[in-house]
């Protein structure tokens, strides 16, 4: 299409045109995987959803097919809202909330929320069912249901809110089509967010992970997230019973636009999520290039040591490898070290030896607006975007581990930076909106000196 390419994603899914939020229906299915999201395909505004759709042989490369759902049935009329996909049999089922108004005005009270579902041989073409769950009496936020099988049964969770407070609620299934009630599988306590959106719920090591994103809680020291966070709490569960956790949000990226991800299951038995590398908040330029939106890189969860979740790039991610440039030196002392320019689609890998490092602040540039530093005063991992222009300004960080090394693994892709940290302890996701010129990679060292053991980049995508 006609997008103006200076924004726009080398490898990351983003719509041809118009706007994208959630990732939706994360699967594999026929030898494809599949990654289907929330699609206005008519501007660059949010509006009526579609389902936008894309498959892919290696999570990588992917390749855009027609939109799978638009918003036209009794159920949807105003839009087919986040939900996810299984595979039964032959057929790839799609399930998915229906959002409409009863009514000439859209408020609250004439909101109705329903889960439908509709099915696939082919995995591009669907057949709508319908509403398969209507909404609970008193409800009207009832969204974004998660369907996954385990032994005998289709189990689904989906979001919910009631007064202020955020729930997840289950159901239980055969068929996908006849849905038993189990009752609210978790809910907020201590002001954890007044609406839970996109629950997802499944077993990671030998715990339980109940990954949500709750609206109405703040992220800590950054004046543009107000009101959206995506995290999870970790637990166990037995059919039956409501989730027991230990009460702790984790945030899932510690960056300033990650929201609403998605787990599935690879075909090896990974398990991946994908989010949206933006959230509510996030004011998008990239609009006034046509487009708005894209998701992040797969990512592989696993468990840890003291049960933390780590979070890695999926392997998949090195087929983007192309040449490998070392960085021109490892030494930095109070200075700067160029080593690219026009860093538009790399994954940089940096080592520092924290103990010989005492610079006051020391790490990577790219151009003016992004720099991604160690503050040695206040031992914290910090990412820094300075988008004025855009009123995209403010820092968002970490504690950092007490390890004697911190390897940062960067991904770079136009209007986007990830940033994994040590092996999955973390990942910072933001996004970016250099001016032309402005993609010189820069190594830099303040007040002191600072030491790499392993320093260069890769072009991606070539
Ligand atoms: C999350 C969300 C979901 C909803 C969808 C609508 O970002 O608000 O709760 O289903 O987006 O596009």
């Amino acid at each position: 299409s006609g997008i103006n390419p200076r924004w726009y994603p080398r490898y990351h899914l983003a719509a041809r045109a118009g706007w994208m939020n959630d990732p939706n229906g994360l699967v594999w299915f026929d030898g494809w995987y599949h990654a289907f999201y929330q699609h206005h395909p008519y501007s660059i505004k949010w509006g009526p959803m579609h389902w936008g759709h894309a498959r892919s042989k290696d999570l990588v490369h992917w390749e855009h097919l027609p939109v799978a759902l638009a918003p036209e049935g009794p159920a949807d009329k105003d839009g087919c809202f986040s939900g996810s996909a299984v595979v039964d049999g032959d057929t790839l089922a799609l399930i998915y909330t229906g959002h409409k108004f009863h009514g000439s005005v859209d408020t609250d009270d004439n909101l109705y929320q329903v889960q439908c579902l509709a099915t696939s041989r082919d995995g591009i073409h669907f057949e709508r069912h319908g509403m398969v769950i209507d909404t609970p009496p008193g409800l009207h936020h009832f969204r974004d249901p998660k369907v996954w099988r385990e032994g005998e049964y289709w189990y689904m969770v989906v979001g919910s809110r009631v007064e202020n407070t955020g729930q997840v609620r289950l159901y239980r299934s055969t068929d996908l089509r006849e849905w038993h009630d189990e009752g609210i599988l978790a809910e907020a306590e201590d002001d954890m967010g007044y609406m839970w959106e996109c629950p997802d719920f499944f077993t990671l090591g030998g715990k339980r992970v109940l990954m949500f994103s709750p609206q109405g809680l703040a992220a800590e020291g950054y004046k543009n997230r107000n009101l959206f966070q995506s995290g999870y709490l970790l637990g166990e569960w037995q059919s039956g019973q409501p989730f027991s956790h230990d009460g702790q949000f984790i945030e899932m990226d510690n960056g300033h636009d990650f929201y609403a991800p998605q787990s599935f299951l690879s075909p090896d038995g990974r398990r991946i999520v994908i989010g949206w590398l933006d959230m509510w908040e996030s004011p998008l330029p990239e609009q006034q290039d046509g487009w708005a939106g894209m998701l992040s890189l797969p990512r592989e969860l696993s468990l840890g040591d003291n049960n933390c979740v780590l979070i890695k790039p999926a392997a998949e991610v090195t087929a983007l490898r192309g040449n490998y440039y070392p960085a021109p030196a490892h030494n930095l002392n109070n200075q700067k070290i160029f080593v690219a320019s026009d860093a538009d689609a790399v994954e940089v890998l940096l080592t520092w030896e924290r103990n010989a490092s005492t610079a006051e602040q020391y790490g990577i540039a790219l151009g003016e607006g992004l720099s991604i530093y160690v503050d040695n005063q206040a031992q914290r991992l910090v990412v820094d975007r300075r988008y004025p222009e855009f009123s995209l300004e403010g820092t968002r960080s970490i504690a950092l581990p007490a390890d004697s090394t911190l390897s940062l693994r960067i991904f770079i892709d136009r209007s986007s930076v990830e940033v994994f940290v040590n092996e999955g302890e973390a990942c910072l996701s933001s996004r970016i909106y250099p001016q032309p010129g402005q993609r010189d990679l820069i190594l830099f060292a303040n007040h002191g000196t600072a030491t790499l053991k392993d320093a260069g980049y890769w072009s991606l995508n070539k």
